[in-house]
């Protein structure tokens, strides 16, 4: 028995695009509902991604400290150890409390949750094949937005199997920590999933076809991320084709091959993670129904105004353009439901924040220098150095930098690339200049407070146009 039901705006997925999206048509006085088949709320990020890596990440740089780093600041700790069920339950309540949430925020929003997997029937109905102890249905809607969200992109030959080959989703689980982890790609899955097993005590080796990790970087900050991983004990292998892999036992081998000399090499862990991307997701959804263009990478394409050629079938985050982050497809679902309501929406892919959370983080905006090049575009460098800002010596965490880029003439800022500690938090001033496109001398005219990390910001701003003052 099928409920029939009629909504202004259905939307297929419950993930950072999909959940802030109906939460939005809902305030904005639109009969809402959200459809999602995982059976909790949240998606990639909240479930297997953004939450539950970073409260790894947080534990283990936690741990990390206590073992390394309170001797010199004058506390003495001993026996410091790790207990893996204890340290996964942390985890596992972070996500519990925020996936449920979002349910609260569903009901005090008044948006209709259906539990399942939704479908295309025909341009205005979708299917709700409900899971267990909930009722399917067929709902007409004026108005579609897909959010299905990515999956993991796999290795061809190299079979996942979420044990010893894991993808990030068994890699935030694992029951035990290994004694030696091999990374599949040095991006940012990469880089943040060995930090959590580099500071519990595994032997971390990153193997990486390009000749640089860090995917989108700065090439510079790029390099000085590298430098500092290997000081933490991470080893790379750049430059390095994987050219098979497989499970023995409890004992996973892979051969690599140098790009340009051809050696080739075996490697031996007792857990192999793939993290060469992510890929849009779109099984279950009968996009056929309704025949939906999809591009050479498995996008769904969409206009401006995230439009699919169905103008009432809007396609919002991972599963369409842009960078694959839950900021952006967070935006994005207010856009889309604003586009809905008042035919305008607004977000800003010249200035889109990416973070990785490594210690010290690593935060850029804008521009990198090397996509300036590229474009012709002359432009100032301003630098200031973590070592030379108050706080961070006296927080006895000094490593890193400010970088700005600034136009030759009008000080424009063009970028903005961090290494250092809170970069993440940081970076949200560069977002705020970007947009109101602000220049350097703006920046450093504003007082900051001392002593705060952001003094480091301020200067280095004042490096693009005059000299700096503490360095
Ligand atoms: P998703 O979050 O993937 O949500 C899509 C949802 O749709 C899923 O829950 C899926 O079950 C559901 N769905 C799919 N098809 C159907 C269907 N037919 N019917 C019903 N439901 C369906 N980004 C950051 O910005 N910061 C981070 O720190 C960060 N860390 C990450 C760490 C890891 C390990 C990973 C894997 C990703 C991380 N990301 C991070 C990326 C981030 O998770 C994604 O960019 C974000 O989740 C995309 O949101 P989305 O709503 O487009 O899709
Ligand atoms: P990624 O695109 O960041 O990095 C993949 C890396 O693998 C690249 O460096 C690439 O050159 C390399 N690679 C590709 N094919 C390879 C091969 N055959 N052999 C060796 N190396 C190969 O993808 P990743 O790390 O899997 O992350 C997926 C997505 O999740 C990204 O888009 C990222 O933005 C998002 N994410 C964001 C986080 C954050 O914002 N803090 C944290 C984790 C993920």
């Amino acid at each position: 028995d099928v409920v029939a039901k009629k909504h202004d705006v259905v939307i297929i997925g419950g993930g950072p695009g999909g959940y802030v999206a109906a939460i939005k048509a809902a305030q904005l006085g639109l009969d809402t509902a959200c459809i999602e088949k995982r059976g909790t709320l949240g998606g990639t990020c909240l479930n297997v991604g953004c939450i539950p890596s970073k409260a790894l990440l947080n534990n283990s740089h936690l741990f990390h400290q206590i073992q390394h780093d309170t001797k010199k600041r004058g506390i003495e700790v001993s026996g410091a150890k790790i207990n893996v069920a204890e340290f996964q339950k942390s985890k596992d309540t972070a996500v519990k409390q925020l996936t449920s949430g979002i349910e609260g925020l569903f009901k005090k929003n008044g948006v209709t949750y259906y539990k399942g997997n939704g479908s295309f029937v025909d341009e205005h109905t979708v299917k709700v094949d409900a899971l267990e102890g909930n009722e399917n249905a067929l709902l007409q809607a004026d108005n579609i937005i897909i959010a299905t969200g990515s999956e993991v992109t796999p290795f061809p030959g190299i079979t996942i199997d979420e044990e010893r080959i894991v993808s990030s989703t068994g890699a935030l689980a694992l029951k035990e920590i290994p004694k030696k982890l091999t990374i599949i790609g040095g991006g940012i899955i990469g880089l943040e999933m060995g930090s959590v097993y580099s500071r519990l005590g595994s032997e971390v080796t990153i193997v990486e076809f390009q000749d640089a990790i860090g995917a989108s970087m700065d090439n510079e900050v790029a390099k000085a991320t590298q430098k500092f991983l290997q000081k933490q004990g991470f080893k790379f292998k750049l430059g390095t084709k994987v050219l098979s892999g497989e499970r023995n036992g409890d004992i996973v081998k892979i051969e690599v091959e140098n790009v340009k000399s051809g050696e080739k090499e075996q490697l031996e862990s007792d857990v192999l993670l793939v993290a060469i991307g992510r890929r849009p997701y779109i099984q279950g959804l009968n996009a056929e129904a309704v025949d939906l263009e999809v591009d050479k990478r498995g996008r769904l394409v969409i206009d401006s105004q995230y439009r699919s050629k169905h103008p009432h079938i809007r396609v919002i985050g991972d599963v369409t353009f842009g960078p694959m982050l839950a900021h952006k497809a967070e935006d994005e679902g207010v856009a889309a439901a604003e586009y809905i309501k008042h035919g305008h929406g607004h977000v800003n892919y010249g200035n889109i924040p990416s973070v990785m959370y490594s210690h010290p983080e690593v935060a850029w905006v804008g521009q990198t220098e090397q996509q300036l090049k590229e474009a012709g575009i002359k432009y100032k460098v301003g630098k200031f150095p973590f070592i030379a800002n108050s706080r961070a010596k006296t927080n006895n965490d000094t490593e890193g930098f400010v970088k700005f880029l600034a136009d030759s003439e009008t000080q424009r800022v063009l970028g903005v690339h961090i290494i250092g500690p809170n970069a993440g938090e940081m970076i949200g001033e560069a977002g705020l200049a970007l947009e109101y496109g602000a220049s350097t001398e703006d920046i450093a005219r504003v007082c900051h407070a001392h002593p705060t990390l952001s003094e480091a910001f301020k200067e280095a701003a004042l490096g693009t146009f005059d000299k700096t003052i503490n360095f």
